[in-house]
């Protein structure tokens, strides 16, 4: 696989991951590879997206028993079973619908559960643009170290079939103020690959406890 942002950041998400079970749902979960992560954890993971060639393809490469559930659907018409989900996670995903979906997925968390995006935004200060500069010569050293392991490595699965994706529109700004009053205490900052991260902690009355 060619360096991907994503991926990049799947250690630091699943680091507010729960341990020892629960059930989880992953949003925009493309072909699968943050949910199967999920569920190697032991989490009892659904897995969303309305794309029918990504859930054939996340099907297709997860045939275990114990994998995630893939749900063809677009989750801001879907209804959510109201404080059940111990970990749900939005990967590049949360920008290709409205912002305030945030909120059923806040709804949908167990108390004491956490909510996690990696998001997209769009690029409209100089400090966005200073950020980008700095990411672009890491990122052609990254490309370039993955794709050299990449080829020696035998075999890699095969290609995966690329998600759909779409470009942001929403500043960080605006993110960090809609976040404020959505998910109130929740942690937003910023991250090197064009990218931020998102952590509210339902603390059981609609406040995050921590990030
Ligand atoms: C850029 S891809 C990211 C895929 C995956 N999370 C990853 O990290 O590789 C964005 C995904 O969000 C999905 N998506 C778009 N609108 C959605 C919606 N309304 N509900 C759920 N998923 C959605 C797209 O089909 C796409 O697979």
């Amino acid at each position: 696989m060619p360096f991907d942002h994503n991926d990049h950041y799947h250690r630091l998400l699943l680091r507010h991951a729960p341990r020892g079970g629960g059930a989880a749902l992953d949003v925009g979960c493309g072909t699968g590879r943050f949910a199967r992560r999920l569920a190697g954890l032991g989490l009892d993971v659904d897995a969303v997206d309305p794309s029918a060639r990504v859930i054939a393809e996340a099907r297709a490469r997860s045939a275990a028993a114990g994998g995630p559930r893939f749900v063809q659907g677009d989750i801001t018409g879907m209804e959510l079973p109201r404080g059940h989900y111990a970990f749900i996670s939005c990967l590049a995903s949360l920008h290709h619908m409205p912002f305030a979906t945030v909120a059923a997925l806040r709804d949908a968390l167990a108390p004491g559960g956490t909510l996690v995006v990696l998001g997209c935004y769009a690029e409209r200060t100089a400090a966005d643009r200073a950020w980008s500069l700095a990411a672009v010569p890491v990122n052609a050293v990254a490309r370039l170290a993955v794709g050299t392991a990449d080829r020696c490595r035998a075999g890699n699965g095969g290609r995966m079939t690329r998600p759909p994706v779409r470009q942001p529109d929403m500043a960080l700004a605006d993110i960090r103020r809609e976040a404020a009053v959505l998910l109130p205490g929740a942690g937003v900052r910023r991250l090197l690959f064009w990218r931020y991260l998102l952590v509210f902690r339902n603390s059981g009355c609609g406040r995050s406890i921590m990030h």
